[in-house]
């Protein structure tokens, strides 16, 4: 027999059905709740509230776990590149060799993107977030491939659909860091792989012979990985969200983008190196910063420290704090700012405010200094998120498409003025 919860109201008694995923995670199914009792659920960010079911990630924030499709992340990060991974979250399954190679090469196909491209990038004025030039050119694709406004389209459409966003997403990307240099932007090169080939478009200078270093290269391969999904964290239930409208793909994606930016969500691995180097430049004091972080009546957070819901710790930091370590010794590159970092860390996990509270580093606190020493640009780490996050998002999209879910409509508790009598202007 399956599993119930009982609730009473005013001397009634309701029962709802308590289902149990396959990691003995269980939720009451309340979806009948308000036709029964006429309540509904109050749950401000959704902090307890399971808006899906669904098989593609899974998470343990107590026991710091994180799986894709039953795969551990710190197995994935060593064994797989990025876009195995991809194919793993979009299809289900890790690809053979055949579909590995059929998938990376119609990737690599689909790279170039429409000139008129160029003009929409003219547009921007040269101090543009690359992360609003990156939403924007992603949801123009619904401009130059019609087609994906039918929300009837077939799977065959939908895939070459997918094709494209991963297919384009490095191109615009570095496209929006030149645009933002004012440099020539550089064309892809379909003999390179996916990081190697979008290293070159951010660097390599028309004047100028350019071959990325493998180092660099394998780094950011890791990077992707790490990042690739989070389950239904603001930017993937944006993307699922907007999607559940049946609004082109390329829409959904590029909200997710915008939800993404912001300093609680993925703006945070720039926020963190913006907070490392005001430190650094006010004498490195990370004390006089962690008590600023504690005084309520200071706004000033610890960037890159806290999770919604990792409260242990979080698995990506883990590994990232090593890859860092290694990038740079690798690199031969000394960063005053890693320094400041690591005294921070050890003097937040020391502290009763954040132990109490289950503070610790997040995915962010690190992954800004890999991209430093790997020369991207501060402004362009959160568009190294989406990057990563892109495969992710397109297979919480697809499984929301699959699974053919209702449009999303949360619903609220009206707390405003009740109905009142309109009153002219010239006798109010
Ligand atoms: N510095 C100082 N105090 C913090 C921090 C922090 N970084 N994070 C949370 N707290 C405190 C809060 O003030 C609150 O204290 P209180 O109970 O005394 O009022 C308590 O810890 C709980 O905080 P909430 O904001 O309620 O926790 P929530 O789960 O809603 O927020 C979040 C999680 C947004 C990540 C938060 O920890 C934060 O702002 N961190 C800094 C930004 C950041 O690093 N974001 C990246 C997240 S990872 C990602 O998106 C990839």
């Amino acid at each position: 027999m399956s599993d119930s919860a009982k609730l009473s109201y005013k001397g009634q008694e309701y029962e709802f059905p308590v289902i149990t995923g396959t990691e003995n995670e269980s939720a009451i199914e309340i979806g009948k709740l308000r036709d029964v009792s006429g309540l509904i659920t109050l749950d401000p960010g959704y902090k307890n509230t399971g808006a899906t079911k669904s098989a593609i990630t899974f998470l343990d924030g107590e026991e710091g776990i994180l799986r894709y499709r039953g795969y551990k992340i710190d197995e994935l990060s060593k064994k797989s590149t990025f876009l195995e991974v991809a194919y793993l979250l979009i299809y289900g399954e890790l690809p053979t060799q055949a579909e590995y190679d059929a998938f990376s090469k119609e990737i690599t196909q689909h790279t170039l993107v429409h000139e008129d491209i160029k003009k929409i990038l003219a547009g921007f004025p040269s101090n543009a977030h690359p992360m609003g030039v990156l939403s924007s050119l992603i949801c123009s694709l619904s401009a130059f491939y019609p087609d994906s406004l039918n929300p009837n389209q077939t799977d065959e459409e939908i895939n070459l659909s997918i094709i494209r966003l991963l297919a384009k997403m490095p191109t615009f990307a570095a496209w929006a860091f030149k645009n933002k240099i004012g440099h020539p932007v550089n064309y892809p090169d379909n003999n390179l792989d996916y990081c190697a080939n979008f290293l070159k478009m951010m660097f390599a200078l028309p004047a100028e012979q350019y071959e990325s270093d493998p180092v660099v290269a394998t780094a950011l391969d890791k990077l992707l990985i790490l990042h690739a999904d989070h389950e239904q964290n603001c930017s993937t239930s944006t993307v699922r969200m907007v999607g559940s409208s049946q609004a082109s793909i390329y829409a959904a994606i590029s909200a997710g983008i915008n939800a993404l930016w912001g300093p609680l969500h993925g703006g945070a691995n720039q926020s963190v190196i913006e907070m490392l180097e005001a430190i650094k430049a006010d004498g490195g004091d990370a004390k006089k910063y962690l008590d600023k972080a504690k005084d309520k009546n200071d706004p000033f957070r610890l960037m890159g420290f806290g999770h919604r819901v990792y409260k242990n710790f979080d698995p990506r930091a883990k590994i990232i704090k090593q890859a860092a370590d290694e990038v740079l010794s690798r690199l031969g590159v000394t960063d005053p700012v890693l320094e400041i970092a690591k005294e921070l860390e050890y003097a937040a996990l020391n502290d009763q405010y954040f132990i109490d509270r289950k503070l610790y580093p997040n995915v962010d606190f690190y992954s800004g200094i890999i991209y430093r020493a790997l020369g991207i640009p501060t402004d362009m780490f959160t568009v190294m998120f989406a990057l990563g996050r892109l495969p992710g998002w397109i297979a919480q999209w697809k499984e929301m498409r699959e699974n053919k879910e209702p449009i999303g409509r949360p619903r609220q508790v009206y707390v405003g003025a009740t109905e009142r009598e309109y009153v002219f202007i010239n006798k109010r």
